[in-house]
């Protein structure tokens, strides 16, 4: 009996944003791993080429393109550039977000609300559009949001991103009903309290620690490379008849 080929992405281009550390690094070294060409996308090009180079050194193919996701000039830019290098795009994972501020709700900036919403919500949305329209022209692919439990059941203090990870699961139910017709599936992930550098407030401190895993379940907080077994799943054959779900990744937080 031999193995499932499932989840082989053998000649596929796959986009992760904010590949260069945390979630979205796992989820790069996985997608390379099971055959993907991955463009390991962030701000910042060094700490992207890193990750490409640790990619290539493992013997997977990636490449390292800087893109501010909040930026539309730099979206533009880079699915130019991708449509002229590789002239197709296969997954697109929209893992980049921001979280400017903590803050009682009553208290939220103008200018975090103006960023949150610009990098969270518009920048997975054109991100979406502009791989939408090449994956419609190479016959289909698979779209996957990073979106959050917070989206779900709002964080305290973490207002306005909450409200953009809620939109994002809306967003992804758009884009799944509206792109079906032309192959492209579109699901979100959820992740629960995971140990990155986004969440070291949170995980850092014992006593929020301690309150927030006496909500988990599983009593423990999630490693990067735990969210990106689900995102192999969502970018491969194995979910080709799920669109439009979204799955939590969360040690039971929201059960
Ligand atoms: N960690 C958690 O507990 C948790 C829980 C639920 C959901 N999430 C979600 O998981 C995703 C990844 O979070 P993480 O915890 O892995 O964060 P992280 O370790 O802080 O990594 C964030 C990544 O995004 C990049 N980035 C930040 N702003 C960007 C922008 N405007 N444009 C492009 N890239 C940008 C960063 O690199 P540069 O600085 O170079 O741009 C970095 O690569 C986010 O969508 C977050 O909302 C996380």
């Amino acid at each position: 009996m031999s193995k499932t080929q499932l989840f082989d992405l053998d000649g596929k281009i796959a986009f992760v944003s904010g590949a260069s550390r945390g979630i979205g690094e796992a989820i790069a070294h996985l997608l390379a791993q099971q055959g993907a060409h991955v463009i390991v996308s962030s701000r910042k090009l060094d700490g992207c080429q890193q990750v490409a180079d640790a990619i290539i050194a493992a013997g997977g193919k990636a490449t390292a393109i800087a893109c501010h996701i909040g930026e539309m000039e730099q979206i533009g830019q880079v699915f130019a550039g991708i449509r002229e290098q590789f002239g197709r795009l296969d997954i697109l994972v929209n893992n980049a977000a921001t979280n400017p501020q903590f803050c009682n709700v009553l208290d939220t900036d103008l200018g975090a609300f103006q960023k949150t919403v610009d990098v969270n919500i518009r920048g997975y949305f054109f991100m979406s559009v502009e791989a939408g329209k090449l994956m419609r022209e190479n016959g289909g692919g698979s779209i996957i949001n990073v979106a959050s439990i917070n989206g779900v059941s709002p964080g305290i203090f973490q207002g306005i991103y909450s409200v953009t990870k809620a939109a994002v699961i809306n967003m992804t139910k758009v884009f799944a009903k509206e792109c079906a017709p032309f192959g492209i599936r579109c699901n979100a992930l959820l992740p629960g309290l995971t140990d990155t550098k986004f969440a070291s407030a949170l995980v850092k401190n014992d006593a929020i620690l301690n309150t927030a895993l006496q909500q988990i379940p599983l009593k423990r907080v999630a490693d990067p490379k735990e969210m990106a077994g689900a995102v192999l799943y969502l970018a491969s054959d194995a979910s080709s008849y799920t669109t439009g779900v979204a799955l939590n990744v969360d040690g039971g937080f929201l059960s």
